[in-house]
């Protein structure tokens, strides 16, 4: 097996933890996981998706920590190390990291526009949600607002990653991961209080499995891949740096467990507020974009609350772009053989692009459509639906069959030095349960039973 040589490596013991809780933690618990929650019937869906998390999210992003920190290389590196007739896996996975930053970029935007709003005072203006719709639409339609804090996003990730201010990235997550979680739960309270939020609460966690239909199965396993930034290869890219001493089941659990309440967390201050104010549950990618400033305009110091929260989802985003960005420029220097920093100007000019024509399709350019959806919708469906779910079938099967269980279980235990009890379940969810559950689920869809 290859070890490159003067390549990275995380520092501290937390560090492992927090930048793979940096890339999970992001727009997909706070803004993708209520919408698509909202749109498959709320309670149901949530069960579900806890389900996905445990049998199958949380074995595949073990086994996807354990190839990388087992190569050193990046996404497609590393599968070809290992086994050359399965470098198609990091090669779904790059091309899936560059069609998520399409659409990722321009919905962290949005959230660099809100919280500019919010500490000039503009947003605090309105009052009605009806109000804070039509202002949502008119912003994400502009022709040029939105593009331009695309972009300028796009040039926030591209530095982070050029002057490799990781470690400072790293540092302030320590903080501001807890204060996220923090005004997060003061949210939900105040959310919860509001007149008629229990209906809302009712509607998260009540399942109504006569709501549940073949896409709901498939949307909840593609919510949870892409909320935990697996199935793409980010994990076996960020583990190619890990120390040989960071323990990966821990990592991997502790991860889990933190991105799966964000994302609850989120739903408890979406669903009450949401029914308060009178929005429809299902209205889709705008959905956090009307409820957040509805609710933060009900709270005392309504201005405090909604910069604050802003510029933590925006920190929230940015830990998630830098490790889809990372993706790629890994990929373009040790596999093209570029400078890193030409390979970072690459991604960035690549997906730059795609952003602004993605935010474009929201707008003025609405009209162009492929299957029914505009460009942003069919980047945010294509990859969490079935880019997401076939990397991760695919990830099972090799990690499960092809794989030498030598080298898996060398990477889990470090050499022997941890125990791994439930190896044998392990493997078992990797060989069996994973690859049929997500087979049936591909199948129902497809429409074959
Ligand atoms: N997990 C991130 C989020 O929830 C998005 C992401 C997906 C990041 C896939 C990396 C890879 O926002």
């Amino acid at each position: 097996m290859h070890h490159s040589h003067n390549r990275a490596t995380l520092g501290g013991k937390l560090s492992a933890v927090l930048v793979a809780a940096g890339s999970s933690v992001g727009l997909g618990n706070i803004w993708r996981f209520p919408y698509v929650a909202g749109d498959n019937g709320g309670g149901a869906f949530l069960v579900i998706y806890i389900l996905c998390v445990l049998l199958l999210g949380l074995p595949l992003m073990l086994a996807e920590f354990s190839v990388g920190r087992a190569t050193h290389r990046n996404a497609v590196g590393a599968y070809r190390a290992l086994d050359k007739r399965w470098s198609f896996l990091g090669y779904n996975g790059v091309l899936a990291a560059f069609l998520i930053l399409g659409f990722y970029f321009v919905v962290s935007g949005w959230t660099a526009e809100y919280m500019v709003h919010s500490v000039t005072g503009s947003l605090a203006k309105y009052t009605t949600a009806q109000e804070y719709q039509s202002i949502f639409e008119n912003f994400i339609q502009n022709p040029w607002r939105p593009v331009l804090y695309t972009l300028l996003f796009v040039l926030a990730t591209h530095f982070v990653i050029a002057l490799g201010v990781q470690k400072g990235i790293e540092r302030s997550a320590k903080v501001l991961m807890p204060l996220l979680f923090v005004i997060l739960i003061a949210l939900a309270i105040h959310s919860l209080l509001m007149p008629g939020g229990g209906e809302g609460f009712r509607f998260f966690f009540q399942p109504d499995f006569s709501k549940v239909t073949p896409s709901t199965l498939l949307v909840a396993l593609g919510q949870a891949f892409f909320s935990l930034s697996i199935g793409i290869g980010t994990m076996v890219t960020y583990a190619s740096y890990f120390k040989p001493e960071t323990n990966l089941r821990h990592t991997a659990l502790n991860v889990t467990i933190l991105d799966t309440l964000v994302a609850i967390l989120a739903g408890v201050v979406i669903f009450p507020a949401v029914f308060s104010v009178g929005i429809e549950p299902t209205s889709g990618p705008s959905l956090v974009f009307i409820t957040l400033p509805s609710i933060f305009n009900g709270m005392p110091l309504s201005m405090v609350w909604s910069s604050v929260f802003f510029l933590l989802l925006v920190v929230a985003a940015l830990t998630s772009t830098i490790s889809l960005h990372e993706v790629i420029t890994a990929y373009c220097h040790e596999e093209w053989h570029m400078s890193r920093r030409a390979a970072a100007w690459t991604t960035t000019a690549a997906t730059a692009l795609l952003g602004i024509m993605a935010s474009l399709s929201v707008g003025i350019l609405n009209g162009w459509k492929l299957f029914g959806l505009n460009l942003f919708d069919l980047l945010d469906y294509l990859t969490a639906n079935i880019m997401l779910p076939v990397g991760g079938l695919f990830t099972c099967l090799f990690v499960g069959w092809k794989l030498d269980q030598q080298v898996l279980k060398d990477q889990i235990t470090n050499h022997g030095a941890l125990k791994f009890r439930i190896y044998r379940t392990f493997i078992f969810l990797l060989r069996y349960l994973c690859p049929i559950v997500m087979l049936l689920v591909f199948l129902d869809n497809l429409g074959v039973f």
